[in-house]
C-alpha cells in the first residue's frame, strides 16, 4: 500500500458537492479548509453541513455531541491560497467548465505543496485537458463522487494521460480509508462508468414511456424493485453468471444470449431526446403518485432515509 499521510484536506467550491465532501472529510476526523469565491455560498454550505450532521446523528452514524467537534474541524475562506497551502489532499468541486477548472488547478498547483494530490469531482470533463494548466500534472486526478458524497459509497478514480500511478494509488487508498468504494477507470471517456451505465438505462426507460409500453411510474418501480435491487448487491456480470446456473456465464451466453440480442435490436438508439418523450416525461412526473403524496422536500427525506438504511446494511454492518 502506498504511503499516505493526510491530516488536512482542502475543498475548493462549496456547492452541492463541495459542502458534502467537506461533511465527509470532517466527519471522518480530518481538518478541512473549505473555499468558495462566493461568501454567501460558504455561509449556506455551513448551514447545510450542520443539517447533514444532524441527519447523520439522527441515523445513529455519529453521536449528537460529536457534531459540534466535527464542525470545529472545518474552516472556511474565500482565499484559494489559504485553503490549499497547508493541505495534504485537495478536492476540487467548482462548476463544470474547463476554463474555471483549469484556472483553479493552475492556482492550486502553484500554491500547494508539491506532493499534495489535486483531485477533481468532474462528471464529464477530462483530466488530460485540465492537468495541462499545471506544472505538476502527475499529481492531478479525477475522484468522481456520487451525490451526496457524504452518503453514497462510490468514488470513480480516473487518471489523465500525465497522472502518475502513485497518485491513483494514494487517492484510492485515501478513499478506501474514508469508507468509500473506489473503482479505477483505466481510459478516459465521456462520463464515468456509473454515469455511462445510468445513461444507457435511462435512454431505454425514456423510450418505454415514449412508446407507450408502460407508464413512467411503473418504469421507475420496475427498476427499483427489480434489476436495481439486485444490482445493489451484485453487479450485472455476476448476476448473469448466476443466471447461467451450473454452466455460469458461458451457458448463459449460449442459452439466453440470442434472446438478449433480440432485445438489443429493439432498444432505442437515439442520441437526442425526442420532443414527444420530453412531453411524456414532464406529464408522467406531474402525475406521479409519490409527488402527490409528498412535497419535494419530503420526498428527498424519504429517499435519504431509505438510502441510509440500505447503505448501513450493505456497507457499514459487518457480515
Ligand atoms: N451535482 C451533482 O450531482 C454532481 C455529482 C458528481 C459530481 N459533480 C461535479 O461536481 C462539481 C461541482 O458541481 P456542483 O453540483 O457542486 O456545482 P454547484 O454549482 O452546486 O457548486 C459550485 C460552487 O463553486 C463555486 N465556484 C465558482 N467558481 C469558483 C472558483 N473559481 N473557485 C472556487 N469556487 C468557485 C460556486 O460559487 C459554487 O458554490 C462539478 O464538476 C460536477 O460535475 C456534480
Amino acid at each position: 500500500m502506498m504511503e499516505m499521510n493526510i491530516e488536512k484536506v482542502a475543498c475548493i467550491g462549496a456547492g452541492v458537492i463541495g459542502h458534502s465532501w467537506a461533511t465527509l472529510f470532517a466527519w471522518k476526523g480530518y481538518r478541512v479548509a473549505l473555499q468558495d469565491v462566493d461568501e454567501a455560498a460558504l455561509k449556506y454550505a455551513l448551514a447545510r453541513i450542520r443539517k447533514n450532521l444532524e441527519f447523520l446523528s439522527e441515523k445513529e452514524l455519529l453521536r449528537n455531541e460529536e457534531a459540534e467537534e466535527i464542525l470545529q474541524r472545518i474552516e472556511v475562506t474565500t482565499s484559494l491560497r489559504e485553503c490549499v497551502e497547508a493541505a495534504d489532499y485537495i478536492q476540487e468541486s467548482v462548476p463544470e467548465n474547463y476554463s474555471i477548472k483549469k484556472e483553479v488547478f493552475r492556482k492550486a498547483d502553484s500554491f500547494a505543496r508539491s506532493q499534495t494530490i489535486i483531485a477533481s469531482s468532474t462528471s464529464t470533463l477530462k483530466m488530460t485537458e485540465i492537468q495541462k494548466a499545471t506544472r505538476n500534472p502527475e499529481r492531478c486526478v479525477i475522484a468522481h463522487p456520487w451525490n451526496p458524497p457524504h452518503l453514497m459509497p462510490l468514488v470513480e478514480i480516473i487518471p489523465g494521460e500525465k497522472t502518475s500511478r502513485e497518485t491513483v494509488e494514494v487517492t484510492r487508498n485515501f478513499m478506501e480509508a474514508l469508507g468509500k468504494v473506489s473503482v479505477i477507470q483505466k481510459k478516459e471517456t465521456v462520463g464515468s462508468i456509473g454515469n455511462r451505465l445510468a445513461a444507457a438505462l435511462w435512454r431505454e426507460a425514456i423510450n418505454i414511456v415514449d412508446e407507450g409500453i408502460a407508464d413512467l411510474e411503473d418504469v421507475d418501480k420496475a427498476v427499483s424493485a427489480g434489476p436495481g435491487l439486485r444490482w445493489a448487491v451484485i453487479g450485472p456480470h455476476l448476476s448473469y453468471h448466476l443466471g447461467g446456473g451450473r454452466g455460469g456465464i458461458e451457458h448463459f451466453l449460449d442459452h439466453l444470449g440470442p434472446a438478449m440480442e433480440s432485445r438489443w435490436r429493439s432498444l432505442a438508439s437515439w442520441v437526442t431526446i425526442p420532443p414527444s418523450a420530453k412531453r411524456r416525461l414532464v406529464e408522467g412526473i406531474r402525475r406521479h403518485s409519490m409527488l402527490r403524496e409528498r412535497s419535494m422536500e419530503e420526498l428527498i427525506k424519504w429517499r435519504d432515509d431509505r438510502l441510509v438504511k440500505l447503505i448501513k446494511i450493505l456497507y457499514l454492518e459487518k457480515e
